[in-house]
């Protein structure tokens, strides 16, 4: 379990996270929700320590992470993956030498053949076999995102960073990455967070929900309850979209969700 203990983080003087608390549940899939600006890349950058807050502290399975001693931070940071927002992949690096660069890094101990086989493993768990010798400039961008998640998962990663992981995906696509990252969460007992925007996250994956607003969690609960929450900001967040108001109004109408598929989104 991930504790973060009010966080706040300001530049030149405009705060930014306003005091955050939350909680990030072991193996389970938690989601930090919220709009643009908001926070969530900050937060994100605050808890793995590439910033540092200015008030308030993290806790990695009760091992306190800020201003601790930096052989602590280091054993920490070893055991968090991190998917970036754009892939970040090495493009003079094959899919499988991506793949093999953080066991490098963190896992000196590891034999050229077991670096070798745990490549093949989780090329294999993200569905790409085959394509450990391509570049990345060679496949498309949702195989990116599956080797940055085989390349996130290699060195037995317990805590799994994903910063936007369906940004520039289609809809198809996006819904596979996340069922991938549910399924990896799940299967190993990792401890996910997940930043998003996008609601169909929330609905497929969302064991465990953070709302972010203006650097301030306003909200926090799964997937069944969100549709329910009575926070205004988050209500307006949730219906900005013209489809799932249309959904809702079909629904509060005593229908079907199946009746808006045959029928154009209007203003409600
Ligand atoms: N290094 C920085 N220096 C100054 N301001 C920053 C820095 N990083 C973030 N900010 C500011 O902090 C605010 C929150 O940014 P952040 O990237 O966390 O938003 P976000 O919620 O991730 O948005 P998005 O959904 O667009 O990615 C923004 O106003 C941004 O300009
Ligand atoms: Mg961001």
């Amino acid at each position: 379990m991930i504790e973060v203990h009010n966080i706040h983080k300001a530049f030149n003087g405009n705060p930014v996270l306003k005091g955050v608390n939350c909680i990030f549940e072991t193996g389970k899939c938690n989601l930090v929700l919220g709009g643009s600006g908001t926070g969530k890349s900050v937060l994100l950058q605050c808890i793995v320590g590439l910033m540092k807050p200015d008030i308030g502290s993290i806790t990695f399975d009760g091992t306190m992470f800020t201003n601790n001693k930096v052989d602590i931070r280091q054993e920490i940071r070893r055991q968090i993956g991190m998917l970036f927002q754009g892939g970040a992949l090495f493009d003079s690096m094959t899919v499988a030498e991506n793949t093999e660069f953080p066991l490098k890094m963190l896992t000196p101990n590891m034999s050229r053949e077991e670096r070798r086989d745990r490549v093949e493993f989780c090329l294999k768990r993200v569905g790409l076999e085959n394509a450990g010798n391509k570049m990345p400039s060679e496949i498309s961008g949702g195989m990116k995102k599956r080797v940055g998640i085989a390349r996130a998962i290699a060195p037995n990663c317990t805590y799994l960073f994903c910063d936007e992981p369906n940004s520039g995906l289609d809809p198809a696509t996006s819904i596979k990455i996340d069922e991938l990252i549910y399924e990896i969460t799940h299967e190993y007992g990792i401890t996910t967070v997940v930043i998003t925007h996008d609601m169909n996250s929330v609905v497929e994956i969302g064991d465990h929900i953070i709302f972010l607003h203006k650097g301030q969690k306003l909200w926090d609960g799964n997937k069944d309850e969100i549709l329910y929450a009575q926070v205004p900001e988050l209500k307006e967040f949730i219906f900005s979209s013209s489809l799932v108001r249309a959904a809702k109004r079909v629904e509060d109408e005593g229908g079907s969700l199946d009746q808006i598929r045959n029928e154009p989104a209007r203003e409600v």
